[in-house]
């Protein structure tokens, strides 16, 4: 007989951990299955995002980070520090040791919850009286029943096609987040999020880093203003990122990569390098699922098709995260997860799309929530703007980080807040407040009425919210 439960979720990424953790809270029986493996064989919770996304790839533009300040930044301190080096070895140890924190920390919290965790891979095998049917594969194999199930199995690098990874000179995240060596020359194709964080990483230790990138526009989904002056600035850091490019033949040879392409004048040229990191988006991962065995529909993409509530064509099988429509992030995973774990229980679990921020890790930071400029312009929206440079903050002045700045968009009439857009130093911090005030409608003045910390890198975003209304103190 197989072992029933109330809520099976398939995956443990941060969508389906937090989703059996909720659904726990709300005192069903709930199991979790998930196949990552660590190196030794065992384990390894968290998804993409824990192994080979989030978390390590913060861990390298921390140490990376460190690097370049030692070697730029120390001396403007009265600080000397001759001879830095960086071993790349010690360097990938302390980004494990992160991670594995990280999946123990996530065994720890199935065991507080009582969630039980099954290693292995799970498909669909049918339907029964008692719910649906997956099979597990791991060390045993078994049957499980659930009368619910949330599927949250992630997705997967895209590859160039005639391109495959093979993780050693064509690298995806996660090849291009264990690389042994600092490579004299890499390349990466595709200048998102991706290309942008792992670029700077190996630039900061001091590969020649080209990112060449298939659209003529920089960062299209970030507000224009705050996308040209990232751009200024990781150009002058020395990232060259080339637009409007057409990637040709790709020859994987014994010394390294050799890439043909054409740039944005027509012209044919070859980059040859030692590495290749190929960061042109990520596609949902059904694979293994067997969604056939019960008629799951999957749409035009390939992502498993859900409604605005995570339904999909199915009773009782729900899906979240990176493998349904919608931004590829943890946290949206994560509020996905937990409305779905509240519906499942009758309540009225909700995810508000529009106030969900995206951060690059960068430095400067990009981090931005709402709509942007272009956007208000296209949607035909009446707005004002205020602006307000991290040059005329203290703080910043004090860190020695006065690159960027902060914009806050609000509707002309009503001064809601319709969008902040933030590039500079710890923005991933600062976006918090903006998606706050926007969750509650606050307008431009309300945040520019709130009393900031000083000196902190927050007044920035008072002071832009004041500009709306054109009356900045500080500038
Ligand atoms: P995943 O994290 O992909 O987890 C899916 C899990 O399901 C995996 O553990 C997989 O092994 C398991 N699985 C799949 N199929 C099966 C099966 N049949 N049986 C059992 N288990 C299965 N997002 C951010 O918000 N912030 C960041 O800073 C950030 N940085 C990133 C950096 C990189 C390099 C990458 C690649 C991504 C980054 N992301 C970031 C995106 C983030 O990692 C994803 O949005 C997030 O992991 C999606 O969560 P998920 O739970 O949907 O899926
Ligand atoms: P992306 O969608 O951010 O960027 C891909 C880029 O590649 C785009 O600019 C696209 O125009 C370009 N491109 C696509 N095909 C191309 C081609 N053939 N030639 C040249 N350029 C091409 O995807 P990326 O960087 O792979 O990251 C995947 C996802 O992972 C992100 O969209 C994001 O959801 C998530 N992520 C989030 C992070 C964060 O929140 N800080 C960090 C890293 C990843």
């Amino acid at each position: 007989m197989s072992t029933a439960f109330d809520v099976i979720v398939i995956g443990a990424g941060p969508g389906g951990y937090i989703a059996a953790i909720r659904a726990a809270q709300l005192g069903f029986k709930v199991a979790c299955i998930d196949e990552w493996k660590n190196a030794k064989g065992g384990p390894a919770p968290g998804g993409t995002c824990t192994n080979v996304g989030c978390i390590p790839s913060k861990a390298l533009l921390q140490s990376s980070e460190h690097f370049d300040h030692a070697n730029h930044h120390f001396s403007e301190h009265g600080i000397s520090a001759k001879d830095v080096k960086i071993d790349v070895a010690q360097m990938m140890a302390r980004k494990e040791s992160v991670v594995k924190q990280n999946n123990d920390g996530i065994l720890y919290l199935f065991k507080k919850n009582k969630v039980t965790f099954l290693h292995g891979s799970g498909n669909f095998v049918g339907k029964s009286e008692g719910g649906y049917e997956i099979r597990i594969r791991g060390q045993a194999e078994e049957i499980i029943t659930g009368k619910q199930v949330i599927i949250a199995t992630g997705s997967n690098a895209r590859n160039l096609p005639g391109v495959p990874f093979d993780e050693v000179n064509v690298l995806s995240n996660d090849g291009a987040l264990r690389v042994g060596a600092v490579p004299k020359k890499l390349a990466l194709i595709g200048s998102g999020v991706i290309g942008l964080e792992v670029g700077s990483v190996w630039r900061r230790l001091g590969a020649q880093v080209s990112i060449l990138e298939g659209l003529p526009t920089f960062l299209g989904a970030v507000d224009e203003q705050i996308a040209k002056e990232a751009k200024k600035a990781f150009e002058k850091q020395g990232l060259k990122i080339e637009l409007g490019v057409k990637v040709g033949e790709i020859v994987n040879g014994k010394k390294g990569v050799t890439v043909n392409y054409t740039n944005a004048k027509g012209e044919a040229l070859v980059l040859e390098v030692d590495k290749l990191v190929v960061s042109i988006g990520r596609v949902p991962n059904t694979m293994g699922l067997d969604a056939q065995a019960i008629g799951l529909q999957l749409d035009e993409r390939g992502a498993i098709a859900v409604d605005a509530e995570c339904k999909t064509n199915l009773p009782g099988v729900w899906a979240i995260g990176d493998v349904v429509r919608g931004p590829m992030l943890a946290h949206k995973a994560e509020e996905e997860g937990v409305a779905v774990a509240e519906r499942i229980a009758g309540q009225h679990g909700h995810v508000n799309f529009n106030t969900i921020p995206w951060v690059i890790y960068t430095s400067p930071e990009i981090a931005w929530v709402g709509r942007t400029e272009q956007q208000l312009k296209a949607d035909g929206v009446a707005y004002k703007a205020g602006t307000f440079p991290f040059l005329a903050n203290g703080r910043a002045r004090a860190l020695g980080d006065t690159t960027g700045m902060v914009k806050v968009l609000a509707d002309a009439v009503t001064d809601e807040i319709l969008g902040v857009h933030m590039v500079g130093p710890q923005v991933s911090e600062l976006i918090s407040e903006a998606v706050v005030a926007m969750a509650f409608k606050a307008s431009a003045e309300d945040i520019a009425r709130i009393c900031h910390a000083h000196p902190s890198l927050s007044e920035a975003t008072k002071e832009a919210a004041l500009a709306v209304d054109k009356r900045t103190l500080n500038f």
